[in-house]
Protein backbone atom coordinates (compact mmCIF):
# COMPACT_ATOMS: atom_id res chain seq x y z
CA UNK A 1 0.00 0.00 0.00
CA UNK A 2 1.82 3.26 -1.32
CA UNK A 3 0.89 5.57 1.87
CA UNK A 4 -2.54 5.77 1.13
CA UNK A 5 -5.97 3.53 0.78
CA UNK A 6 -7.85 4.52 -2.05
CA UNK A 7 -8.81 1.28 -3.49
CA UNK A 8 -8.64 -2.15 -2.72
CA UNK A 9 -6.22 -2.76 -5.96
CA UNK A 10 -4.04 -0.99 -3.79
CA UNK A 11 -3.18 -3.49 -1.14
CA UNK A 12 -0.80 -5.63 -3.16
CA UNK A 13 0.20 -9.73 -2.92
CA UNK A 14 0.31 -9.36 0.53
CA UNK A 15 -2.87 -8.59 0.89
CA UNK A 16 -4.04 -12.03 2.98
CA UNK A 17 -1.91 -10.23 6.02
CA UNK A 18 -4.63 -7.26 6.34
CA UNK A 19 -7.27 -9.98 7.32
CA UNK A 20 -4.88 -12.12 9.68
CA UNK A 21 -3.30 -8.71 11.81
CA UNK A 22 -7.15 -7.43 12.14
CA UNK A 23 -8.00 -11.24 13.31
CA UNK A 24 -4.81 -10.98 15.83
CA UNK A 25 -6.19 -7.25 16.73
CA UNK A 26 -9.71 -8.54 17.81
CA UNK A 27 -8.92 -11.40 19.22
CA UNK A 28 -6.45 -9.28 21.64
CA UNK A 29 -8.63 -5.80 21.53
CA UNK A 30 -5.32 -4.12 20.51
CA UNK A 31 -4.23 -1.16 22.06
CA UNK A 32 -1.14 0.89 20.64
CA UNK A 33 0.84 4.09 21.05
CA UNK A 34 1.59 4.00 17.00
CA UNK A 35 -0.14 7.37 16.60
CA UNK A 36 0.80 8.92 20.15
CA UNK A 37 1.10 12.75 19.33
CA UNK A 38 -0.59 12.33 15.58
CA UNK A 39 -4.08 14.19 15.09
CA UNK A 40 -5.84 11.91 12.52
CA UNK A 41 -8.56 14.55 10.09
CA UNK A 42 -11.67 12.62 9.19
CA UNK A 43 -13.61 15.27 6.55
CA UNK A 44 -17.72 13.76 5.70
CA UNK A 45 -19.47 14.90 3.02
CA UNK A 46 -21.41 12.53 3.82
CA UNK A 47 -23.62 11.02 6.94
CA UNK A 48 -22.21 8.18 8.62
CA UNK A 49 -22.76 6.40 12.05
CA UNK A 50 -20.30 2.87 11.51
CA UNK A 51 -17.63 4.49 9.63
CA UNK A 52 -17.02 7.55 11.80
CA UNK A 53 -16.89 6.14 15.13
CA UNK A 54 -15.11 3.10 14.56
CA UNK A 55 -12.50 5.56 12.72
CA UNK A 56 -12.36 7.47 16.00
CA UNK A 57 -12.27 4.42 18.10
CA UNK A 58 -9.78 2.84 15.96
CA UNK A 59 -7.75 6.48 16.03
CA UNK A 60 -7.85 6.51 20.02
CA UNK A 61 -7.10 2.17 20.29
CA UNK A 62 -3.79 3.27 18.73
CA UNK A 63 -3.17 6.33 20.20
CA UNK A 64 -3.85 9.06 18.49
CA UNK A 65 -6.51 11.72 17.92
CA UNK A 66 -8.99 12.78 16.20
CA UNK A 67 -10.64 15.89 14.18
CA UNK A 68 -14.20 15.73 12.20
CA UNK A 69 -14.78 18.09 9.86
CA UNK A 70 -18.20 18.63 7.39
CA UNK A 71 -18.54 20.83 4.63
CA UNK A 72 -21.17 22.76 6.90
CA UNK A 73 -18.68 23.97 9.33
CA UNK A 74 -15.56 24.54 6.99
CA UNK A 75 -14.90 26.65 3.95
CA UNK A 76 -14.70 23.24 1.84
CA UNK A 77 -18.64 24.11 1.87
CA UNK A 78 -18.16 27.71 0.72
CA UNK A 79 -16.52 26.02 -2.55
CA UNK A 80 -12.44 26.38 -0.91
CA UNK A 81 -10.66 24.42 -3.91
CA UNK A 82 -9.74 20.73 -2.35
CA UNK A 83 -6.21 21.49 -3.81
CA UNK A 84 -5.98 24.17 -1.24
CA UNK A 85 -7.25 22.44 1.85
CA UNK A 86 -5.27 19.55 1.07
CA UNK A 87 -2.46 21.76 1.68
CA UNK A 88 -3.34 23.39 4.62
CA UNK A 89 -4.63 19.62 6.10
CA UNK A 90 -0.76 18.86 5.35
CA UNK A 91 0.87 21.41 7.22
CA UNK A 92 -1.61 20.31 10.63
CA UNK A 93 -2.57 16.89 10.32
CA UNK A 94 -0.39 13.45 10.16
CA UNK A 95 -3.60 12.03 8.54
CA UNK A 96 -7.04 12.33 6.58
CA UNK A 97 -9.84 10.07 5.97
CA UNK A 98 -12.34 11.20 4.02
CA UNK A 99 -15.69 10.52 3.15
CA UNK A 100 -16.72 12.30 -0.35
CA UNK A 101 -18.72 12.25 -3.21
CA UNK A 102 -16.20 12.20 -6.17
CA UNK A 103 -13.29 9.94 -6.65
CA UNK A 104 -11.94 13.12 -7.98
CA UNK A 105 -11.57 14.98 -4.52
CA UNK A 106 -8.91 11.48 -2.97
CA UNK A 107 -7.07 12.05 -6.29
CA UNK A 108 -6.50 15.92 -5.68
CA UNK A 109 -5.61 15.07 -1.65
CA UNK A 110 -3.09 12.80 -2.66
CA UNK A 111 -1.19 15.07 -5.36
CA UNK A 112 -1.83 18.21 -3.78
CA UNK A 113 -1.34 17.02 0.50
CA UNK A 114 1.40 14.76 1.74
CA UNK A 115 0.13 13.08 4.25
CA UNK A 116 -1.82 9.61 4.02
CA UNK A 117 -5.23 9.35 2.55
CA UNK A 118 -7.85 6.84 3.13
CA UNK A 119 -11.14 6.56 1.20
CA UNK A 120 -13.70 5.90 3.87
CA UNK A 121 -16.62 5.90 1.09
CA UNK A 122 -17.13 8.10 -2.49
CA UNK A 123 -19.75 7.49 -4.94
CA UNK A 124 -17.60 4.77 -6.80
CA UNK A 125 -16.39 2.96 -4.54
CA UNK A 126 -16.55 2.01 -0.55
CA UNK A 127 -12.88 -0.56 -0.12
CA UNK A 128 -12.63 -0.42 3.64
CA UNK A 129 -16.02 -1.84 4.49
CA UNK A 130 -15.56 -4.20 1.58
CA UNK A 131 -12.16 -5.36 2.97
CA UNK A 132 -14.11 -5.75 6.65
CA UNK A 133 -16.55 -7.83 4.60
CA UNK A 134 -13.96 -10.08 3.26
CA UNK A 135 -12.52 -10.40 7.11
CA UNK A 136 -16.00 -11.77 8.19
CA UNK A 137 -16.28 -14.10 5.32
CA UNK A 138 -12.69 -15.14 6.46
CA UNK A 139 -13.85 -15.53 10.19
CA UNK A 140 -16.25 -17.95 9.13
CA UNK A 141 -14.59 -20.05 6.43
CA UNK A 142 -10.89 -19.16 5.84
CA UNK A 143 -10.76 -20.66 2.59
CA UNK A 144 -11.77 -17.60 0.39
CA UNK A 145 -10.99 -19.08 -3.21
CA UNK A 146 -13.56 -21.77 -2.36
CA UNK A 147 -16.48 -19.74 -1.78
CA UNK A 148 -19.46 -18.05 -4.16
CA UNK A 149 -20.99 -14.64 -3.47
CA UNK A 150 -24.32 -13.14 -4.22
CA UNK A 151 -24.78 -9.35 -5.11
CA UNK A 152 -28.17 -8.68 -5.21
CA UNK A 153 -29.48 -5.14 -6.34
CA UNK A 154 -27.87 -1.73 -7.20
CA UNK A 155 -24.06 -1.74 -9.03
CA UNK A 156 -23.12 0.35 -6.50
CA UNK A 157 -20.20 2.08 -4.34
CA UNK A 158 -20.47 -1.51 -2.73
CA UNK A 159 -20.92 -4.06 -5.67
CA UNK A 160 -17.66 -1.84 -7.01
CA UNK A 161 -15.57 -2.49 -4.36
CA UNK A 162 -16.38 -6.33 -3.79
CA UNK A 163 -15.80 -6.57 -7.07
CA UNK A 164 -12.25 -5.60 -6.35
CA UNK A 165 -12.22 -7.85 -3.48
CA UNK A 166 -13.52 -10.76 -5.87
CA UNK A 167 -10.33 -9.91 -7.86
CA UNK A 168 -7.76 -9.73 -4.87
CA UNK A 169 -8.95 -12.97 -2.75
CA UNK A 170 -10.22 -15.12 -5.53
CA UNK A 171 -13.78 -15.84 -4.06
CA UNK A 172 -16.78 -15.97 -6.62
CA UNK A 173 -18.85 -13.11 -7.36
CA UNK A 174 -22.34 -12.96 -8.95
CA UNK A 175 -23.81 -9.41 -9.53
CA UNK A 176 -27.76 -9.35 -10.23
CA UNK A 177 -28.37 -5.85 -11.26
CA UNK A 178 -31.15 -4.67 -13.30
CA UNK A 179 -30.70 -3.03 -16.39
CA UNK A 180 -29.34 0.53 -15.98
CA UNK A 181 -27.99 -0.14 -12.57
CA UNK A 182 -25.15 -2.18 -13.21
CA UNK A 183 -21.50 -1.89 -12.20
CA UNK A 184 -18.75 0.34 -13.16
CA UNK A 185 -17.87 -1.81 -16.37
CA UNK A 186 -14.59 -1.26 -16.75
CA UNK A 187 -14.09 -2.90 -13.44
CA UNK A 188 -15.95 -5.69 -14.20
CA UNK A 189 -13.88 -6.32 -17.24
CA UNK A 190 -10.57 -5.69 -15.74
CA UNK A 191 -11.57 -7.88 -13.25
CA UNK A 192 -12.80 -10.22 -15.65
CA UNK A 193 -10.00 -10.14 -18.00
CA UNK A 194 -7.69 -10.67 -15.00
CA UNK A 195 -9.29 -14.24 -14.15
CA UNK A 196 -12.06 -13.15 -11.61
CA UNK A 197 -14.91 -15.03 -11.25
CA UNK A 198 -16.96 -12.13 -11.27
CA UNK A 199 -19.88 -12.24 -13.71
CA UNK A 200 -23.35 -10.30 -13.78
CA UNK A 201 -26.70 -11.36 -14.43
CA UNK A 202 -30.51 -9.93 -14.01
CA UNK A 203 -31.95 -12.63 -12.16
CA UNK A 204 -31.22 -12.75 -8.11
CA UNK A 205 -32.33 -16.00 -8.23
CA UNK A 206 -29.63 -17.31 -10.45
CA UNK A 207 -26.91 -15.04 -8.10
CA UNK A 208 -28.40 -16.98 -5.06
CA UNK A 209 -27.75 -19.98 -6.24
CA UNK A 210 -25.29 -21.96 -3.93
CA UNK A 211 -23.95 -18.61 -2.56
CA UNK A 212 -22.22 -19.10 0.59
CA UNK A 213 -22.79 -15.39 1.35
CA UNK A 214 -25.85 -13.10 -0.06
CA UNK A 215 -25.36 -9.58 0.04
CA UNK A 216 -27.35 -6.45 -0.69
CA UNK A 217 -27.32 -2.71 -0.09
CA UNK A 218 -29.97 0.16 -0.30
CA UNK A 219 -31.75 0.96 -3.36
CA UNK A 220 -31.15 4.41 -3.12
CA UNK A 221 -27.08 5.51 -1.92
CA UNK A 222 -26.46 8.99 -0.51
CA UNK A 223 -26.52 10.95 -3.02
CA UNK A 224 -29.67 9.46 -5.03
CA UNK A 225 -32.69 10.51 -2.92
CA UNK A 226 -34.07 12.53 -5.71
CA UNK A 227 -34.57 8.91 -7.19
CA UNK A 228 -36.13 7.42 -4.50
CA UNK A 229 -39.37 6.97 -6.32
CA UNK A 230 -37.91 5.56 -10.30
CA UNK A 231 -35.75 3.03 -8.02
CA UNK A 232 -38.38 1.53 -5.85
CA UNK A 233 -40.10 0.34 -8.84
CA UNK A 234 -37.42 -0.52 -10.64
CA UNK A 235 -35.72 -2.82 -7.72
CA UNK A 236 -39.06 -4.27 -6.20
CA UNK A 237 -37.85 -7.89 -7.28
CA UNK A 238 -34.76 -7.30 -5.76
CA UNK A 239 -35.15 -8.01 -2.35
CA UNK A 240 -32.81 -10.42 -0.44
CA UNK A 241 -36.26 -12.59 1.08
CA UNK A 242 -36.36 -16.20 2.87
CA UNK A 243 -37.52 -17.48 -0.90
CA UNK A 244 -34.29 -16.41 -1.79
CA UNK A 245 -32.18 -17.21 0.84
CA UNK A 246 -33.32 -20.57 0.64
CA UNK A 247 -31.70 -21.02 -2.56
CA UNK A 248 -28.43 -20.78 -1.59
CA UNK A 249 -25.77 -22.54 -0.06
CA UNK A 250 -26.82 -24.67 3.31
CA UNK A 251 -25.88 -22.30 6.02
CA UNK A 252 -25.43 -19.60 3.88
CA UNK A 253 -24.99 -15.78 5.58
CA UNK A 254 -26.56 -12.57 4.72
CA UNK A 255 -24.49 -9.48 4.59
CA UNK A 256 -25.08 -6.23 4.27
CA UNK A 257 -23.20 -2.96 4.98
CA UNK A 258 -26.07 -0.91 6.44
CA UNK A 259 -27.79 0.88 6.89
CA UNK A 260 -30.96 -1.32 5.87
CA UNK A 261 -34.26 -0.46 4.52
CA UNK A 262 -36.34 -3.62 5.95
CA UNK A 263 -38.96 -4.37 3.60
CA UNK A 264 -37.03 -2.82 0.62
CA UNK A 265 -33.88 -4.52 -0.54
CA UNK A 266 -34.12 -7.34 2.87
CA UNK A 267 -36.82 -8.69 4.75
CA UNK A 268 -37.13 -7.60 7.99
CA UNK A 269 -37.61 -11.93 8.91
CA UNK A 270 -34.14 -12.39 6.95
CA UNK A 271 -32.34 -9.13 8.47
CA UNK A 272 -33.00 -10.65 11.72
CA UNK A 273 -32.28 -14.46 11.05
CA UNK A 274 -29.63 -16.66 12.31
CA UNK A 275 -28.27 -16.10 9.22
CA UNK A 276 -27.74 -12.22 9.22
CA UNK A 277 -24.41 -11.36 9.93
CA UNK A 278 -24.78 -7.74 9.51
CA UNK A 279 -23.68 -6.78 13.39
CA UNK A 280 -20.34 -8.77 12.72
CA UNK A 281 -19.95 -6.77 9.93
CA UNK A 282 -19.97 -3.67 11.08
CA UNK A 283 -17.83 -4.67 14.40
CA UNK A 284 -15.28 -5.93 12.13
CA UNK A 285 -15.32 -1.76 10.33
CA UNK A 286 -12.79 -1.15 13.45
CA UNK A 287 -10.80 -4.43 13.72
CA UNK A 288 -10.14 -4.36 10.00
CA UNK A 289 -9.74 -0.55 9.90
CA UNK A 290 -6.54 -0.47 12.27
CA UNK A 291 -5.05 -3.05 10.55
CA UNK A 292 -5.31 -0.55 7.52
CA UNK A 293 -4.31 2.61 9.88
CA UNK A 294 -1.51 0.57 11.23
CA UNK A 295 0.23 -0.33 7.74
CA UNK A 296 -0.69 2.87 6.24
CA UNK A 297 0.48 5.26 8.96
CA UNK A 298 3.20 2.93 9.42
CA UNK A 299 4.31 3.47 5.88
CA UNK A 300 4.23 6.91 5.72
CA UNK A 301 6.67 7.37 9.25
CA UNK A 302 9.42 5.16 7.55
N1 LIG B 1 -21.60 0.92 6.29
C1 LIG B 1 -21.27 2.20 6.49
O1 LIG B 1 -20.33 2.74 5.89
O2 LIG B 1 -22.06 2.82 7.40
P1 LIG B 1 -22.09 4.37 7.73
O3 LIG B 1 -22.66 5.09 6.54
O4 LIG B 1 -22.96 4.47 8.95
O5 LIG B 1 -20.69 4.83 8.01
N1 LIG C 1 -24.29 2.35 -0.94
C1 LIG C 1 -24.50 3.04 0.31
C2 LIG C 1 -23.51 2.56 1.32
C3 LIG C 1 -23.66 3.21 2.68
C4 LIG C 1 -22.66 2.71 3.65
C5 LIG C 1 -24.38 4.53 0.10
O1 LIG C 1 -23.46 4.95 -0.60
O2 LIG C 1 -25.22 5.29 0.62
Amino acid sequence: MPGHFIKIGDLGPDAGALLRRAAEMKACRYHSDLLRGKVILLIFEKASTRTRLSFEVGVRRLGGQCIFMTPTESQLGRAEPIEDTARVISRYNDGVIVRTFSENVLRLLVEYGNVPVINALTDESHPCQALSDVFTMYERRPDLPSLKMAWVGDGNNMANSLIEAARIFGFALTLACPEGYEPNPALLREAQEAGAKVRLTRDPANAAQGAHFVYTDVWSSMGHEAERQTREKVFRGYCVDAALMSLAAPGACFMHCLPAHKGEEVSAEVFESPASIVFDQAENRLHMQMAIMERVFTEAQS
